[in-house]
């Protein structure tokens, strides 16, 4: 029996995508379990679909700032993670910039997924910025996280067409099926890599 890759997930707010993860590793399609999620507020439907599927959820302390990660609350999550063994980081629709020390505790071992084919479209709503920008295709990226905007190698990326008559919610809903079936593969496929799993 292989071991199990222990996940950590950190999202703002739906959480749609960690729903994804869940579902693959109930499916046995991804030998993995989430050992703990993180959310930098304590409304949002994410910590509410972890708790109901009995995952440990917390509320990250951001010492009151709307945006920004403060470097003490990223010390604090790093050793939260570290302590509850997490192998892997995935950002999940997670709405503040990972950087020091994050990054030193977990090197290569955070993604996120991007709602775009990155480089195209970084930032917020990229299936908007698709859509004004009359693109012909759009997609999805699961990518390592870097001291950047949406900037690390890209792990795997899924495409999707983008019709003349589409606005950003259907676009975004496109690119959110692509992005369900994508990031649990994007996991698999990195754990093989880092020898998490052969
Ligand atoms: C996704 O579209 C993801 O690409 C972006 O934020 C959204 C999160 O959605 N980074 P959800 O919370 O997983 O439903």
């Amino acid at each position: 029996m292989q071991k199990k890759i222990k996940l950590g997930v950190l999202g703002s707010g739906s959480g749609s995508n960690m729903q994804a993860i869940m579902d693959a590793i109930d499916a046995g399609s991804l030998n993995a379990e989430i050992v703990l999620v993180l959310s930098d507020f304590p409304e949002v439907y994410i910590l509410e679909r972890a708790r109901q599927a009995g995952l440990r959820a917390e509320v990250i302390d951001c010492e009151g700032y709307k945006t920004k990660f403060p470097e003490s609350s990223q010390r604090q999550i790093a050793s939260k993670l570290k302590e509850a063994g997490v192998d892997i980081v995935c950002l999940a629709g997670f709405m503040r910039l990972v950087k020091l020390p994050m990054l030193d505790v977990f090197p290569d071992r955070i993604l996120n997924i991007h709602p775009s084919l990155l480089p195209a479209y970084p930032g917020l709503m990229a299936w908007k910025q698709a859509v004004d920008d009359r693109a012909e295709e759009s997609g999805c990226t699961v990518h390592h996280v870097d001291a950047g905007m949406d900037t690390g190698p890209i792990i795997m990326q899924s495409r999707v067409p983008v019709f003349p008559e589409d606005d950003a919610a259907s676009l975004h809903a496109r690119i959110q099926i692509a992005e369900h079936s994508l990031y649990p593969r994007a996991i698999a496929h990195l754990a093989v890599e880092l020898k998490l799993q052969e």
